[in-house]
């Protein structure tokens, strides 16, 4: 059977915006008639969300890489079999804060961890389900890290160097240029206004392509 529900995703470093995105996204999706659910990653459902703690929280600091890219893509099964799939198979869209590419982007870009490993559990997990659209909140390191700098305790991930984000904005990036078609760059270096209109505008583009509106 063809799916006509859709799969989007939004990406982006620490203090891109990405909350409000969400929200601008799904309020628009919303207002053009599109039956939706919004989720998360790490986490979507009840066990997921108890891997989220595991992951963000300090308890076990000094977890191994390949721990953290497992208990991910734990997460991320649970959420395919409970959540994922299920609403994609009634029809309703589903708008996820993060998914895969943050895998590449932090697992691999920022732990170092072999590209080729990540996309063999990619397929294991996932089979031939991706993102039918992403948008990448992009924005500089430092600018993203300032602004979410005093927003609460930092987790598990904040704590991480400088270079750990440069490292995932440079995945990030090159995962957008290899495809061109599933990404939607936002420039969130720019004021709230500037990214909304970015925003509303490339939403704008997404529904017509996807509904003919
Ligand atoms: P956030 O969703 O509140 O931004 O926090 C989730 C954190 O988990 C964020 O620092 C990115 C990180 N993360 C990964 O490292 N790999 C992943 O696959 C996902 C989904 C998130």
């Amino acid at each position: 059977m063809t799916r006509t529900a859709r799969f989007i995703t939004v990406e982006g470093l620490e203090g891109a915006g990405k909350t409000t995105v969400l929200n601008a996204i799904e309020a628009q999706l919303r207002a053009s008639g599109v039956d939706l659910i919004t989720t998360r990653e790490p986490g979507g459902t009840s066990l997921g969300e108890d891997i989220r703690e595991l992951l963000l929280g300090h308890k076990h600091d000094g977890m191994a890489d390949d721990t953290e890219l497992l208990l991910m893509f734990a997460a991320r099964a649970e959420h395919l079999h409970k959540v994922i799939r299920p609403a994609l198979d009634r029809g309703q869209w589903v708008l996820c804060d993060r998914f895969t590419d943050a895998t590449y982007a932090y697992q691999g870009g920022g732990r170092g961890i072999d590209m080729a490993r990540i996309e063999t559990l990619e397929r294991f997990v996932q089979g031939t389900l991706r993102p039918d659209h992403t948008f990448l909140l992009d924005l500089p390191v430092k600018q993203g890290l300032d602004r979410a700098a005093g927003r609460s305790e930092p987790d598990r991930f904040e704590k991480q160097r400088e270079a750990f984000f440069d490292a995932a904005r440079a995945t990030y990036r090159a995962r957008a240029q290899a495809e061109p078609g599933r990404f939607r760059i936002i420039d969130a270096s720019r004021d709230l206004n500037g990214v909304l209109a970015q925003l509303q505008a490339s939403v704008s583009a997404l529904l017509d392509e996807e509904l003919g509106a």
